[in-house]
């Protein structure tokens, strides 16, 4: 096994691509964008879309086994070439599954995954609104990120902003914190689940803001959350990393929200807390290694570095002397030529010797760290 082909560009192929490359491999990316992050440090680059079949033959007949740092790809053409012989983790049906958010909820149902209850709706029926009952949440079924695809609906009244097209309606869950956790699934089977963090949300785009590990939740919801993400993970199978986004109820009940079959943003901090990092435990799954150990050296807090609201043009940090002179301080830039509002541009990870320090570290990170356009 020497080449590993990356399917998306983006910050998390480009964080895959480090670890592949640290692990003896070449890596060639198929991307839309010339000079992706991704692109910038791998061997080589095709240009080209991910849901283009004929692009996508190109990579996975050039590499010994390929992979995908999105979700929103051509499963069929990947199917294809998984039927014909070609090595692709995780398991493109298994993905065809997740892509789907009612499908990707019922396996977990059908597993005996604790989910919140959800119905399918079907494109333009109103009345599945009121048969299901208010609050509710509406999921577009495919394609949605970052919360695009997302509404919550309270009552009647908020109908008219209804999402079209194939939906599922899903029970408003009265929060009272979202966790993530990431999981692993080698070639045999064997399953390594990494601590778990807290997730905080950005009121502004709801965008993932921070991500605190371990999360300050008790021994005994870390030990059902980290069972869950297990269970998860057995749900769908397939070889690679997961990231598992869990809710909290006010009654300190837990459910699954969704699964990313790749790694994930809540997963940043493993670079420099645990033994291996994500990126590394994805490349290892996928090449048919043994998983590394997921043990968290430091306590650590991620920040999302986005672009700022009113800020477009070639990206410029504004405080980074600053706060590179703190030692707690590790920080990643994507290399994208062009910050946007609310665009994810880089992050930084703190660690420290506790999660409270950690905490108040990123503090004083966030008041002085700005990606603003260059003038
Ligand atoms: N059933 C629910 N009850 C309460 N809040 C919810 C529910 N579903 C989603 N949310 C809120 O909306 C956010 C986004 O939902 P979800 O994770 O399904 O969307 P996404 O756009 O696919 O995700 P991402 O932001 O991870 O790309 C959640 O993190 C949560 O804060
Ligand atoms: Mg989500």
């Amino acid at each position: 096994m020497k080449t590993i082909g990356i399917i998306g560009g983006g910050q998390l192929g480009r964080m895959m691509t480090k670890a592949a490359k640290k692990l003896g491999f070449n890596v060639t990316i198929l991307d839309p964008g010339e000079n992706s992050p991704a692109g910038q440090v791998a061997d080589k680059q095709i240009i080209g879309s991910w849901n283009d079949p004929v692009a996508i033959r190109e990579i996975v007949t050039q590499c010994d086994v390929t992979t995908y740092d999105l979700e929103h790809i051509n499963t069929d053409a990947l199917i294809e070439l998984a039927e014909q012989g070609h090595t692709i983790h995780p398991d493109p049906r298994v993905l065809k599954i997740i892509q789907d958010k009612y499908t990707q909820k019922s396996r977990l149902q059908e597993c005996g995954v604790d989910i919140p209850a959800f119905v399918k709706q079907d494109e333009g029926d109103t009345q599945a609104f009121y048969d299901f009952g208010f609050p509710l949440v509406q999921k577009t079924r495919t394609g949605g990120y970052d919360g695009k695809g997302v509404l919550v609906i309270k009552s009647e009244e908020d109908l008219e902003k209804a999402l079209p097209g194939p939906c599922m309606l899903e029970k408003m869950v009265d929060l009272k914190m979202e966790l993530g956790v990431m999981v692993s699934r080698s070639l045999t089977g064997e399953i390594v689940t990494y601590p778990v963090t807290e997730m905080t949300f950005d009121d502004r785009s709801n965008i993932l803001d921070l991500c605190i590990v371990p999360g300050r939740i008790s021994e005994e919801l870390t030990e059902k959350a980290q069972k869950l993400a297990h269970d998860t993970m057995e749900a769908f199978g397939g070889v690679g990393i997961f990231g598992v986004e869990l809710f909290v109820d006010k009654n300190g009940d837990l459910s699954v929200n969704e699964v990313a079959p790749r790694p994930h943003n809540s997963g940043h901090y493993t670079i420099e807390a645990c033994v291996t990092s994500q990126y590394e435990q994805h490349i290892r799954a996928v090449a048919g290694l043994p998983l590394g150990s997921s043990l968290q050296a430091r306590p650590s807090v991620m920040y999302n570095l986005m672009g700022e609201p009113e800020e477009e043009g070639i990206p410029f940090v504004a405080g980074l002397k600053e706060i590179l002179e703190l030692p707690e301080v590790s920080l990643h830039m994507y290399g994208k030529k062009e910050t946007r509002p609310f665009r994810k541009m880089g992050h930084i990870t703190v660690t420290a010797d506790t999660v409270d320090k950690a905490v108040e570290v990123t503090e004083k990170v966030k008041s002085i760290v700005k990606i603003i356009a260059e003038s």
